[in-house]
């Protein structure tokens, strides 16, 4: 049978260690040669490299592991590229989300100015790593989380018509999880979808079971009372922002009472109550930080410091597991039903054929075929057609190095109150990301 090269790009990345125990729980069906890590900061991946080693070493053996800071060697004879890196790391993350706020705006990873301003970075750095792999391994395939997934997913439909990239996000997946909690049932596998959208902007039209009845008005009764809660155990509602963005999905589904909808849509659907509820002083960036971050490396750090991962508290998730069904479905032709972010291209009837949206498709070694969502009423085709514009409008900022595009950009997301507040908030992301964009003019 053979064997897979796989590379992880960001691979000092918290969800490293996650995306390799999930390879090795699928060894037997998925089988690996060599893992290899990609980062350019050698320091942060080394600690997790070495903390991997040590995990490999006592489990499987067999699969070599190798960490590196050189193109070549991280990007030669391999099969799949899983990618999630963070351009200008949780630093520029907290900027992303305090600079906004500071304007009275929705300060948010990948919505809004703080997402326009990650994906001005984010767009050089998949854009390279789409490079190296395309020069040293044109057969392998890109699985990209790298956020902002859908303006990185613009950029390289534009800008790398070609490329065998997948953007792909976790949240749906995430979610699907806590309805299949509440509805009793052992996990989201158990669940077939219905769903249309952008990314982190997007409904569920249908959740049916395996023998195709749907469950669709039992999921919205909990919706409509709880939002995406359960009760109380899971892992995201551990974490307090979580915990009150799950419920407000009650909110969010009030305006579609026959749809369940993507949490993100909050911030563009009640962006006063959410400036009114943040503290500029201690952002998501700093939760992550203090909490995913701050674990993932003390536990690597202690793996390293006792020679054995025995003991570690470091678990799979969700997360791991939807980018390692993926491959499978590629390597194995599988034909698996899955979410990914592809170009409509008549998919949603009335609406833009090149927009990027986040629909179920078909996923098998020549890639995912789009399954037919039909035409999408009114209100969502408004709302989506206003952030498509965005990030668009991104795409062609970054390409023509155009100020004004990007002004019209940020001054369109829904999120922003005016031409003026959005240019105040350009002027200061300008300064901030002076090492990672390119100069507007
Ligand atoms: P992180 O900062 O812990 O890890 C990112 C790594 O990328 C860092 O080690 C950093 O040094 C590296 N990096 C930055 N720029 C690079 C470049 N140009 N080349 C190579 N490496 C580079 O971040 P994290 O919290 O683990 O998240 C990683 C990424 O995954 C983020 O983009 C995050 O938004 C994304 N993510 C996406 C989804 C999704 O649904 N699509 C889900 C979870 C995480
Ligand atoms: C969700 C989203 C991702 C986001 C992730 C982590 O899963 O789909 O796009 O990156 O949350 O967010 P966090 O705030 O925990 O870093
Ligand atoms: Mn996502």
């Amino acid at each position: 049978m053979k064997k897979f090269n796989i590379t992880i790009a960001g691979g000092g990345s918290t969800f490293t260690p996650g995306i390799i125990l999930m390879l090795l729980d699928y060894l037997e069906e998925f089988p690996i040669h060599t893992i290899k890590l990609y980062d350019n900061d050698e320091a942060r991946q080394k600690t997790i490299a070495d903390a991997c080693e040590i995990m490999l070493k006592e489990r499987a053996p067999e699969v070599r592991l190798l960490a590196s800071t050189d193109p070549e060697e991280a990007f030669t004879q391999v099969d799949f590229v899983m990618a999630h890196i963070r351009v200008g790391k949780y630093a520029m993350r907290e900027l992303d989300e305090k600079i906004p706020l500071k304007h009275g705006v929705v300060g948010q990873e990948t919505c809004g100015p703080g997402g326009i301003a990650y994906g001005m970075r984010s767009i050089p750095g998949v854009l390279e790593l789409v490079d190296y792999m395309e020069k040293y391994s044109p057969e392998a395939w890109m699985l990209n989380y790298s956020n902002p997934a859908a303006i990185v997913a613009e950029a390289t439909r534009k800008l790398r018509p070609n490329a065998k990239i997948l953007n792909i996000c976790d949240m749906p997946i995430g979610i699907e999880e806590l309805i299949a909690k509440n509805l009793g049932l052992s996990s989201r596998k158990e669940l077939e979808v219905d769903y249309y959208g952008l990314n982190h902007f997007g409904w569920w039209t249908d959740i049916r079971d395996k023998a195709g009845n749907s469950l669709m008005p039992e999921v919205i009764k909990h919706v409509t009372q709880h939002g995406y809660a359960t009760d109380g155990t899971s892992e995201l509602e551990q974490q307090k922002s979580w915990n009150s963005t799950l419920k407000k999905a009650k909110d969010i589904q009030a305006l579609d009472p026959k749809t369940v909808p993507n949490t993100y849509l909050k911030y563009y659907l009640f962006p006063d109550e959410e400036v009114a509820h943040s503290n500029i002083e201690f952002t998501r960036a700093n939760e992550v930080m203090e909490g995913r971050e701050a674990f993932v490396f003390s536990e690597c750090q202690a793996i390293i410091d006792k020679g054995t991962a025995k003991e570690t508290k470091l678990t799979i998730d969700e997360h791991a597991s939807y980018i390692v069904d993926l491959a499978r479905a590629i390597a194995f032709n599988k034909k698996e039903r899955m979410l990914m972010i592809v170009e409509n291209n008549g998919a949603i009837r009335n609406f833009d054929p090149t927009a990027m949206v986040e629909i179920p498709c078909i996923v098998g070694s020549s890639g995912p075929e789009k399954l037919v969502v039909g035409e999408i009423p009114r209100f969502q085709k408004s709302l989506m057609e206003q952030q498509v514009g965005v990030e668009k409008l991104v795409v062609e900022a970054f390409e023509e190095g155009s100020y004004q595009k990007l002004w019209q950009a940020i001054t369109l997301s829904k999120t922003v109150p005016s031409a003026k507040v959005a240019k105040d908030i350009l002027d200061d992301l300008i300064v901030a990301n002076q090492a990672f964009w390119p100069e507007l003019t």
